[in-house]
């Protein structure tokens, strides 16, 4: 792996790109069972499946059962992308859990996952940077394995943003859904290029956010910690962020938009996706979509994208893929990388995958 990076203005590209041999060993998915079309939506706020699609391209959502939380998904797909790469979970170094909606203030939903898989040699943390968390945590794995510390680190998102979400307003209820992605990440021996770039405004904090407990002193309102947000600020945001970031990302690579192969962006809403990949010229057959049946899912929204585009059979060896997220911080950033051919899943996973509505 060459890596390039750079996280703002101010941060130089590396004039010598460091080569590190790392590549995703295993990608694993987990989507709970139950699932929400916007039929169902429609009894519950004054909205229309047509308005729906319309305006964000979704269809339907999953939503957690109530014993499901970000770490119990988040350890069904780690079995599955651990399964693949045939990793045992004490193989593992680290484990770096990504999400907006973890189980509690403390623990990390990453030390819940460690205990979960019984990965008892794995040192474990969360990194929360919204829905660019999974992208911060694997580029944060990609620094350890570059550093030769670890060689072996699971990167998980997960969220159940349904327990986050105000049900009754239907300016962000048909937008989010709730959903588990992982990989293994691991030292090899070739190298790959790879870049990313991160960039945040904090500025941008009251256009989407969701409080917590500790926002204020009291008992607060159950009510405040629902996300909220300027829908239409967010969008114009999205649409320019997504773009430069992915301008970036292949700058620092030294290559160009056109060297894309397939384009992985977080799937917040398919007009935004569209808007990004026309200004960015890529066609649709290189631009990953699924939002159309699982919403928005946050930190989880980018490795269910990539593990369903490997199912698809839309990842080829040497491919340069980009991942692109925006999201409340406000923050954004880009990631590319050349990919490598990951083993097929095993059948047992196949069939634990089916049985958990993880697919095949
Ligand atoms: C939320 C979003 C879909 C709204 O779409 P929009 O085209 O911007 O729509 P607006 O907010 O301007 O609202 C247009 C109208 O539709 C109405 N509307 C909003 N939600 C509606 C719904 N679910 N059903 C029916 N009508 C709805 C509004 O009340 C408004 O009505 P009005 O014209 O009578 O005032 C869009 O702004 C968006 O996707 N933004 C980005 C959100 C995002 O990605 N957030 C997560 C980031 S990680």
């Amino acid at each position: 792996m060459h890596l390039s990076c750079y996280t703002g203005a101010q941060t130089k590209l590396l004039e010598t790109p460091l080569t590190i041999p790392a590549r995703i060993a295993g990608l694993g998915k987990y989507l709970p069972e139950r699932v929400v079309t916007n039929f169902d939506l429609e009894k519950m706020v004054e909205t229309s499946d047509a308005w729906i699609r319309d305006r964000t391209g979704v269809r339907e959502r999953h939503v957690a059962a109530d014993d499901e939380t970000a770490s119990t998904m988040a350890v069904l797909a780690a079995r599955q992308a651990l399964a693949q790469a045939e990793v045992d979970p004490m193989e593992l170094d680290l484990i770096i859990g990504a999400t907006t909606s973890p189980d509690g203030m403390f623990p990390a939903i990453a030390s819940l996952v460690q205990h979960g898989l019984g990965a008892r040699r794995a040192a474990a943390f969360d990194i929360n940077a919204a829905c660019v968390g999974f992208l911060t945590a694997f580029a944060t794995a990609s620094q350890f394995i570059l550093s030769g510390t670890y060689q072996r680190v699971l990167v998980v998102g997960s969220e159940v943003l349904s327990r986050i979400v105000d049900w009754s307003d239907r300016g962000t209820c048909v937008l989010f859904g709730d959903g588990a992605g992982a990989v293994v990440l691991e030292a090899a021996k070739r190298g790959e290029p790879f870049s990313f770039v991160f960039h945040s405004d904090g500025g941008g904090a009251d256009k989407l956010f969701a409080h917590g407990p500790c926002s204020q002193p009291g008992e607060a309102d159950p009510g405040c910690y629902f996300i909220q947000m300027d829908g239409p600020h967010i969008f114009k945001f999205a649409v320019q962020a997504m773009e430069q970031a992915t301008r970036e990302a292949v700058q620092a690579a030294g290559l160009t938009v056109d060297d894309i192969d397939l384009l992985i962006p977080h799937q917040a809403n398919l007009r935004i996706i569209d808007a990004t990949a026309k200004r960015l010229g890529l066609p649709p057959e290189r631009c990953m979509t699924n939002v159309d049946r699982y919403g928005n899912t946050s930190s989880a929204s980018i490795p269910l994208a990539l593990r369903e585009a490997w199912e698809q059979g839309r990842l080829h060896e040497g491919d340069r893929v980009v991942f692109v997220a925006f999201g409340g911080g406000l923050v954004w950033g880009a990631l590319l990388l050349e990919w490598a051919p990951v083993g097929p899943v095993p059948a047992a996973a196949r069939e634990a995958a089916r049985v958990t509505g993880g697919g095949s």
